[in-house]
Order: structure tokens, then C-alpha cells, then sequence
């Protein structure tokens, strides 16, 4: 996407968030669509937030549920979305384990395909709501330093957020956390820095923990208070983070791990805004794509 595209999309989620108390005034854009959730792998906030966007602006949802399906009796995946091509979708949000599998779909089916966060690539609706979540506190998407913290190498929603911030104007992207989940220096995606988390949240705008992904990595013995203690959000170290900056997380959130149970709801906390916030860009990206 553009820098141009992510910004209209970003004002349109900000003209929805303006409608939530007149949510009759929700324009039903997409009535007579139908619009499928295809998640080959778990999902309770990218799910939910796609069928409340597509259901205030009048589509119809299907909710695929992978483990009452056919492919239990050994469908395969393409036959799995050549099905729902056939049903007459016309938009498949998928979210699948393998990195590029849902890139692979490009121009292969009649309907329009979203991808809501492949492997370890890509997650762009999240990057989009933190985006605009961003912009809403600071008003611009430009010369922030934002420190983005924990499972580097394995989070989608970092490598979105890199891609995405790197479009804006003079921002600094620090990556911090323990040595085995962060990118080698070789491999550092362009723009990024690593820097210590106390040393990173004296200068932060923006601080966002990931969360530990346990499933997919086994070489990393995790003790959890040992975690919390050096690289999660604790109450020793709130006292560093600037008292303008906001702290984020994709959720789920594991509790005193990558941060104290405390601090989820503390005033700098924007999690559960990043969860509202999803809904509003959500239904600008079904705009966007079906307009
Ligand atoms: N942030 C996010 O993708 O959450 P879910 O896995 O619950 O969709």
C-alpha cells in the first residue's frame, strides 16, 4: 500500500470512530456482500472486530470454523476456498500459520482476499489500527521514536509495523528484547536500531510489547518472572516511560509475563483503545477494498 492509501484508509476509520454513538448513521455500504472468515489458525480479536466492521456496514458474515469442516476429512485447502468461490463470497479474510500462503492466493479467486495475519510475515489490518491509534494520540505519523519490544523475530505484527512506520517521516524504530527472539544484525530490517528497554524508554513516543510466542519456538526456555523482570512492562519500569508516550500491545497479552497484569489498564495504556480502534479501520478496509 502507499503512504497515500494507508493515510485514506486511516481518515476513514477516524470518520467511523466518530459514529460510534450514532451507530445508526453507520452507512450500509456493503449490503448484499457477503464476506467469509476463513482463520486456518486462532483468532479472537482480528476475527471478531472483521465480522462487527462487515456487519455495521450491512454485509453478511460467514465464520468458517476449521475444526468442524471438511478439511477434517482431508479437503484440501484449495478445494476448501474453491468452495467458497463456488457459495459466492466476495471477500475471504484468511488467516493462516504458513508465512506465504495467502500471498500465494493473488488473482487466483474470484473474490477479494485479506490477509489477517500470515505466519511469522505479515499482519497488516493490525498495523493499520496501531496506525491509526498512533495517529490519534500524537496526531501525526511522523517523527516518533517508537520502541517495539519482546519476540521480534517471530511477530508478524513487528515486521507489519516496521513496513508501515518506515513510509512516515524521520521515524526511529527501536527493537528490544532478550538476544534469541530478536533479528541478527545481518537480518535488522532497514530503519531499526537495538537498544537496552530502560535505555529505549527514556526516548520512546511509543513503547509496544509482543507477546511471547510460545508455539512457535521450542529452543527458548522461558522463565516468566526472569522475562518480566528484563524485558517486560513492570511497575519498576513504568517509572522511565515518558509521561506523554503510550504503551501498546496486539494482544493476547500474556499477564506478568511481557507485562504486569497492572499496568494492562494503566491511563498510558492504549490496549483495549487498539482493540476498539480495530473495528473503525477494519470497516475502512472493507471500504476500501470493495468500493
Ligand atoms: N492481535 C491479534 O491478531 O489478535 P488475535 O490473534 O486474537 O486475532
Amino acid at each position: 500500500m502507499s503512504t497515500n492509501d494507508i493515510l485514506s484508509i486511516l481518515e476513514r476509520a477516524s470518520y467511523f470512530s466518530q459514529l460510534k454513538s450514532r451507530k445508526s448513521y453507520y452507512p450500509k455500504i456493503l449490503e448484499g456482500h457477503i464476506i467469509a472468515n476463513l482463520f486456518f489458525e486462532n483468532s479472537t480479536r482480528t476475527r471478531f472486530s472483521f465480522e462487527v466492521a462487515a456487519k455495521r456496514l450491512g454485509a453478511e458474515v460467514l465464520n468458517f470454523d476449521s475444526e468442524s469442516s471438511s478439511l477434517a476429512k482431508g479437503e484440501t485447502l484449495y478445494d476448501t476456498l474453491r468452495t467458497f468461490e463456488s457459495l459466492g463470497i466476495d471477500v475471504g479474510i484468511i488467516r493462516h500459520s504458513d508465512d506465504h500462503y495467502i500471498e500465494s492466493l493473488r488473482d487466483k479467486h474470484e473474490f477479494q482476499v485479506i490477509n489477517a495475519g500470515a505466519g511469522k510475515f505479515e499482519h497488516p489490518s493490525q498495523s493499520l489500527l496501531d496506525l491509526f491509534t498512533i495517529q490519534e494520540e500524537f496526531k501525526t505519523l511522523d517523527n516518533l521514536t517508537i520502541t517495539i519490544c519482546g519476540d521480534v523475530s517471530n511477530s508478524r505484527v513487528a515486521k507489519s509495523n516496521i513496513n508501515a512506520l518506515n513510509k512516515f517521516k524521520n521515524n526511529r524504530i527501536i527493537l528490544s528484547g532478550p538476544p534469541e527472539l530478536m533479528p541478527e544484525k545481518a537480518d535488522l530490517p532497514t530503519g531499526c536500531e537495538i537498544m537496552e528497554l530502560d535505555k529505549a524508554l527514556e526516548v520512546s513516543d511509543v513503547v509496544m510489547f509482543l507477546r511471547v510466542q510460545h508455539e512457535r519456538h521450542h529452543l527458548f526456555e522461558l522463565d516468566t518472572s526472569k522475562y518480566n523482570e528484563e524485558y517486560g512492562l513492570n511497575n519498576t519500569r513504568i517509572k522511565i516511560l515518558k509521561k506523554d508516550a503510550i504503551i501498546m500491545h496486539p494482544g493476547p497479552f500474556n499477564r506478568e509475563v511481557e507485562i504486569s497484569s497492572s499496568l494492562i489498564e494503566h491511563p498510558q495504556s492504549r490496549i483495549f483503545k487498539q482493540m476498539e480502534n480495530g473495528v473503525y479501520t477494519r470497516m475502512a478496509i472493507l471500504e476500501w477494498l470493495l468500493k
